[in-house]
């Protein structure tokens, strides 16, 4: 009999990516495709919801000319978090999408923390008000464009157009709803409260679902378009943190997954919400008691489970910055040899000493989120000196990330308990230079994944567990998730580190006040 297999459609910022996978997580068949965003103006980010349908079709006829429509039973879907789709009355999309790295909200998330309340706003919705949210953008758009606001019938996620596009249904689901500061996260339903004191109307909210439900089925004219049968279910999906996280196995407390991709995350499940806990726990050292409100307290793809969620917005893209920047020509001639130039970064940064001889980088190149709301910071190179080569340089990124992970990391364990184990994901975790020096400054041992497929993974993951391939996530995790190798800290290097960590947190109280008053990064409204 043919294999029973089972579509992730991944969303992403960059393109889309989809797998289908069979009940044992093997990779049939995949495929990608890439699309760009528009930066309109310094801050401001957005992309044409069509850019992910197209990306999503293309996906889904490559996948289904691989394996036949036929062997597919179901679909999941998962995408970047927080971006605000506005539909109007016939489903239309109003205007471009705002991104999840959007800055220009200031001066909303100011008003929502004003309206709300900020102790009540972080209670019910269990993260404060952040320029990257969904609310702060619909605000904006009944501020700022006021007749688009008054066609708008539908605030859709963006991995829930594609659903809408899929099978017509107005659905998302409770892990990516958890990034529009409208859920009251401990209830899993969306916050009258919250919607009451911004004035909006519940009605043009998604309906909510838990990850693994079934939202719909494939319609007709969907079926044209991709070549899936039409009645495929699709089940509800995840943000794309939860579902790399179910992609990586971190489904129970105690399993911590590090996803080092452009933004860093640490994020780490937990029987209840996290944020209920931020006034009982102090913060780590050299960080300030705020720091703990920067952790997202939302929804875990497992029904009754919660998560907690450090987010540093530049991990590999500080890395990606230093390619461009100082690796151009190697990796021009990279691409032509059909090499990757992240292997010449790492081997120069494995010939400079752990501490990069005194030279440190903050990586806050788009400003930062966890341990910092921060969005007029920038990156910084500390320690300057006329011995310093790029090779240094090159170090001193990689050790800048792992401590803004750490930072991460010592945040969520106060809140959601010590991991267990540790497991490391997404394109960081292929060099082994860098495992090492992540697994040192975090003073863990990490674990890599068998098969490194992401998020994609995890919605096939919740596609299997919605058509009743499995009684839930977590026996589906246990079937289709595997396990790969552990790097250990190298011996010498966790005490040094651990010196350099406190340096690294002053750094920041230090530079901070510098692009606060300077006219640096987006506009200074309201602040
Ligand atoms: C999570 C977050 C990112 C986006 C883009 O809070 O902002 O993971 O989902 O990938």
């Amino acid at each position: 009999m043919a294999a029973e297999l089972f579509v992730g459609i991944d969303v992403g910022t960059t393109g889309c990516r989809a797998l289908a996978v069979d009940a044992e997580g093997v990779v049939r068949a995949e495929a990608t495709t890439e699309y760009g965003f528009a930066m309109p103006r310094p801050g401001w980010t957005e992309q044409d919801p069509e850019e992910w349908w197209s990306g999503a079709v293309r996906c889904l006829r490559s996948l289904v000319a691989q394996v036949g429509a036929g062997a597919i039973r179901g679909v999941g879907l998962t995408g970047q978090m927080h971006g605000s789709v506005f539909l109007d009355g016939r489903g239309a999309v109003i205007r471009p999408a705002l991104l999840w790295n959007d800055q220009r909200t200031v001066a909303q998330c100011d008003a929502i923390e004003a309206r709300v309340g900020s102790e009540r706003l972080y209670a019910l919705a269990g993260n404060p008000a952040l320029t990257g949210f969904t609310a702060p953008k619909l605000l904006w758009l009944r501020e700022h464009e006021p007749d688009a606001y008054a066609r708008l019938a539908h605030l859709l996620l963006p991995k829930d157009y594609v659903r809408f596009r899929l099978t017509g249904a107005i659905a998302t689901d409770v892990t990516d709803a958890s990034g529009t500061l409208l859920l009251d996260v401990a209830g899993r339903r969306w916050s009258q409260e919250i919607l009451a004191a911004l004035d909006i109307d519940e009605r043009i909210l998604p309906a909510l679902y838990e990850s693994a439900d079934v939202t719909g089925a494939v319609s007709e004219e969907a079926a044209r378009a991709t070549g899936l049968a039409a009645g495929t279910p699709v089940v509800a999906g995840a943000g794309d943190q939860a579902a790399g996280a179910v992609a990586a196995g971190a489904v129970t407390p105690g399993i911590a997954a590090v996803a080092v991709g452009t933004s860093g995350v640490v994020f780490l499940p937990s029987e209840e919400p996290v944020h209920a806990r931020a006034g009982d726990v102090s913060a780590p050292p050299g960080l300030e008691p705020e720091s703990l409100k920067t952790v997202h307290s939302f929804c875990h793809a497992v029904p009754g489970l919660w998560h907690a969620m450090g987010v540093m917005l530049s991990a590999g893209g500080s890395l990606r910055w230093l390619r461009d920047a100082l690796y151009a020509a190697e990796a021009a001639e990279a691409a032509r040899q059909g090499a990757d130039v992240y292997d010449r970064i790492t081997a120069d940064a494995a010939e400079v000493a752990p501490g990069a001889e005194g030279l440190l980088f903050l990586p806050y190149l788009a400003g930062e989120r966890t341990p910092h709301f921060d969005p007029f910071v920038r990156g910084s190179f500390l320690g300057l000196s006329l011995g310093h080569r790029r090779q240094h340089l090159a170090r001193a990124v990689l050790e800048g990330i792992a401590f803004g992970l750490r930072d991460c990391l010592d945040l969520v364990r106060r809140l959601a308990g010590e991991p267990a184990e540790v497991r490391i994901m997404g394109g960081g975790a292929k060099s082994e230079v860098w495992r090492e020096i992540i697994a040192a400054v975090l003073g863990v041992p990490l674990r890599r994944l068998g098969v490194d497929e992401g998020p994609a993974l995890g919605a096939a993951i919740l596609a299997a567990v919605g058509v009743g391939a499995f009684a839930d996530v977590r026996s589906a995790c246990q079937a289709m998730v595997r396990l790969g190798s552990v790097t250990e800290p190298p011996a010498s290097w966790p005490s040094l580190y651990e010196a350099l960590l406190l340096a690294y947190r002053g750094a920041y109280r230090q530079v901070a006040p510098v692009f606060r008053e300077a006219p640096i990064g987006p506009p200074n409204e309201g602040r």
